[in-house]
């Protein structure tokens, strides 16, 4: 028969499995996360092509639907390269979750994450894999705070964010990690399966994510490299990148007992009062509204102002625009609303029943949080 010697039975399951595919089915994938990187990625294929002779591998680009066209790009270039896939998300936006799902679409035994913008040294990956090949680690990244490696062009202010970045992560790492904060790394499958319902997936820091699920710590290498100069396109590294990590630790020291996001929530509620105090000065006190009038102008002011803040902060990965951005304020002043009914219903009944006035009132506060909170994740900021 023609093609007797691609067939092979697998007599446990009774299929035919192709013996081929051992030998083309790729050792390795490189998973890129892009957003806005259509002017790299032409060049990061060719740089990998030339760095990987003799590797079967493949790069995975997860796109979150970049306006410039980055996954029409790499779908040009998957046609002519089979090794290159692309996964084009809609309505998503994340580097860690990204590149979380990029991996999960690989079933190589060795998995690489590296930036789309050539910032990342693509030469040191065969290094990376003859580590994970030949000796028991379970995961190489790439350290820019080792001999040999470097910073690059970065100014002073983003160095020592960097340096700040890195001490405070030592509260969440077990062992002791050079550059945690890199976004160029390698590891073997199981080391994602052990930790993939453990990951937090907020923010740029999924290294970090992955040491600190990991339980035992991992057994862990470096190589070093020399971030690169940015040569197209633009770092989407923002103020929201520092609040993220933040959340991103808090997840991690206590987010088996409160989520994250509810802490950010409950802050937020917090500068609310602050902020209905300061108009009922201005209305009541200064302007001379009667009572009942500036209680309600404020009451409405200050939900505004926390729906405006929590969108820009708590939910800035599900930031609402537009139209989107009025349905959610009325649907935000509607469940507070109900909150607020439900606080002094919880802390009256409470205090009726003898208790002091500063616990019953706590009940309620707390019983109300819990409740906007709960209903406006699910019908304010829906998640996708
Ligand atoms: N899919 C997806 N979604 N990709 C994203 C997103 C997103 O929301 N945001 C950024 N990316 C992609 C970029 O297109 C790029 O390929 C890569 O993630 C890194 O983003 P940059 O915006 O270039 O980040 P950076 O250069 O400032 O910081 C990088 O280097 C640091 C040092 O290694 C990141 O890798 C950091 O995580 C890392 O700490
Ligand atoms: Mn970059």
């Amino acid at each position: 028969m023609a093609n007797e010697g691609t067939l092979a039975l697998d007599t446990e399951n009774a299929n035919p499995i192709p013996t081929t595919a051992t030998e083309t089915a790729p050792e390795l994938s490189i998973i890129v996360p892009t957003f806005n990187e259509a002017a790299n990625v032409t060049e990061l294929v060719k740089k990998l092509d030339e760095c990987l002779g003799g590797v079967r591998w493949e790069v995975i680009f997860v796109d979150d639907n970049s306006p410039d066209g980055t996954a029409d790009r790499v779908r040009d270039l998957a046609r002519q390269d089979t090794r290159v896939r692309c996964l084009h998300r809609v309505g998503r936006r994340g580097l860690s979750s990204a590149c979380v799902e990029g991996m999960l679409s690989s079933s190589a035994p060795y998995m690489a994450v590296m930036d789309g913008d050539l910032q990342h040294d693509e030469t040191r990956l065969p290094e990376m894999l003859d580590l994970l090949r030949n000796s028991d680690v379970e995961l190489v990244y790439g350290s820019r705070y080792t001999e040999g490696g470097g910073i690059g062009d970065w100014d002073e202010s983003r160095a020592l964010i960097s340096r700040v970045a890195t001490k405070l992560s030592r509260l969440i790492l077990k062992s002791d990690i050079s550059d945690p904060m890199s976004g160029f790394f390698m590891l073997r499958r199981e080391v994602l399966g052990n930790t993939v319902d453990k990951l937090s997936q907020i923010g740029f820091k999924i290294l970090v994510d992955i040491l600190s699920s990991a339980n035992p710590p991992l057994k862990t290498a470096s190589v070093a490299y020399e971030f690169r100069t940015r040569s197209e396109g633009e770092s989407k590294m923002d103020n929201h990148a520092a609040m993220d990590y933040l959340m991103l630790l808090f997840d991690k020291m206590f987010g088996h007992i409160v989520p994250a996001r509810f802490v950010s929530f409950t802050i937020v509620g917090g500068t609310g009062i602050f902020i209905h105090l300061a108009v009922m000065y201005l209305l009541f006190q200064v302007g001379k509204l009667e009572f009942v009038a500036a209680q309600a102008i404020a009451t409405l002011i200050a939900m505004t102002s926390n729906f405006t803040i929590n969108n820009f902060l708590t939910y800035h990965d599900r930031k609402l625009t537009g139209w989107g951005w009025i349905k959610g304020l009325v649907t935000f002043n509607l469940a507070c609303s109900i909150g607020a009914i439900t606080n002094v219903g919880i802390a009256s009944y409470i205090f009726a029943m003898e208790t002091q006035w500063i616990l019953a009132s706590l009940a309620g506060i707390i019983v109300g949080a819990v409740w906007n909170y709960a209903v406006t994740s699910v019908y304010t900021w829906k998640s996708a």
